[in-house]
């Protein structure tokens, strides 16, 4: 479905769209484009996003040197699910010229607003699946944390590599892991307790298809350090977030499963962890992947 919206100061001519904006004017807006798919977008998440998913400013600058690295002196990276720009807006800020697209516009309301009200670099509402740029048009293309929301994650997976240069980078993290955490532990229970109606849509999380599909495309595949980010919170705060569905696999779940779930939870908890508003430790590895295309 085409969606209309104001482009009150901008021209975009779809296939070739202009990435520049007109002198003299900021715009407010992100360009719109044709969005199609039953993907997830997190146009519900804008309010609680950065809250929940927001890695420690030490862990962020890290993040950002090890990408910088890898994207200095290759022209325009892409980031394809730039949602509220926790990723593009630090390396744009370090330098680095980024594009980003989304579905939700309210995602990347929150990144203009933290960007201080205008839109810091091109942004699209576009689907990752047809993805308004020509063929070879950036140097780098970027997924953090989207192939799973996508039932056609592998066409998104080829448009991302069309538009990337032949010689260029695709970059692809698939979410910090919480190894052994407090946080994998409340959720693998709350998930047990909703039973099988909750998942993602797209890639399979935990598995390497995404990377396989990269492979057959010719890319070589190379493991960036991984970082290290902890954060103390409770597991009554844990569980409450999922309750209030935080996170996009528990969307097509009723809120009375939800609740029940919560209340399962909490109970199991405290028998087995202790008192719910105790402090407790949040680990995270964020890993990213860098796939040097042909
Ligand atoms: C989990 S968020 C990740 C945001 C950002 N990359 C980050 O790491 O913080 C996933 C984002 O992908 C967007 N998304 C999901 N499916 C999409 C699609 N088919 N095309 C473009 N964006 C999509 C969602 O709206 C959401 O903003």
């Amino acid at each position: 479905m085409a969606r209309p919206l104001p482009l009150d100061h901008h021209r975009v001519r779809w296939g070739r769209l202009s990435l520049q904006p007109s002198p003299g004017r900021q715009a407010r807006e992100p360009y719109s484009s044709f969005v199609a798919t039953r993907s997830r977008s997190f146009e519900r998440a804008a309010p609680f996003y950065d809250q929940t998913r927001g890695l420690p400013g030490p862990a962020v600058a890290e993040v950002t040197r090890l990408l910088v690295a890898e994207l200095t002196g290759r022209g325009r990276g892409l980031e394809i699910g730039v949602g509220t720009g926790r990723v593009a807006l630090p390396l744009h800020q370090a330098g680095v010229e980024m594009v980003g697209v989304d579905l939700a516009r309210a995602m990347m309301a929150v990144l203009i607003e933290k960007a201080g009200g205008a839109m810091p670099f091109p942004l699209a509402q576009a689907d990752a699946t047809a993805l308004p740029f020509p063929t070879d048009s950036f140097g780098a293309g970027l997924a953090s944390h989207v192939f799973h929301l996508i039932p056609g994650w592998r066409e998104a997976l080829h448009e991302l590599v069309r538009v990337v240069r032949p010689g260029g980078v695709v970059l692809s993290s698939r979410g910090g892991s919480a190894g052994g955490s407090v946080l994998r532990a409340v959720r693998t229970r709350f998930r047990q307790e909703v039973g099988s109606r909750a998942g993602h849509l797209g890639a399979e999380h935990g598995s390497d298809e995404v990377e396989r599909e990269l492979r057959e495309l010719g890319a070589r595949g190379r493991s960036l350090p991984v970082v290290h980010a902890s954060r103390t919170t409770t597991i009554a705060t844990l569980i409450d977030g999922l309750e209030a569905g935080h996170w996009s696999w528990t969307w097509d779940v009723a809120p009375a499963v939800l609740r029940d779930a919560a209340t399962r939870t909490r109970t199991w908890a405290e028998t087995e962890r202790g008192p719910l508003d105790a402090p407790a430790v949040v680990d995270t590895e964020v890993r990213w992947r860098a796939f040097d295309l042909p």
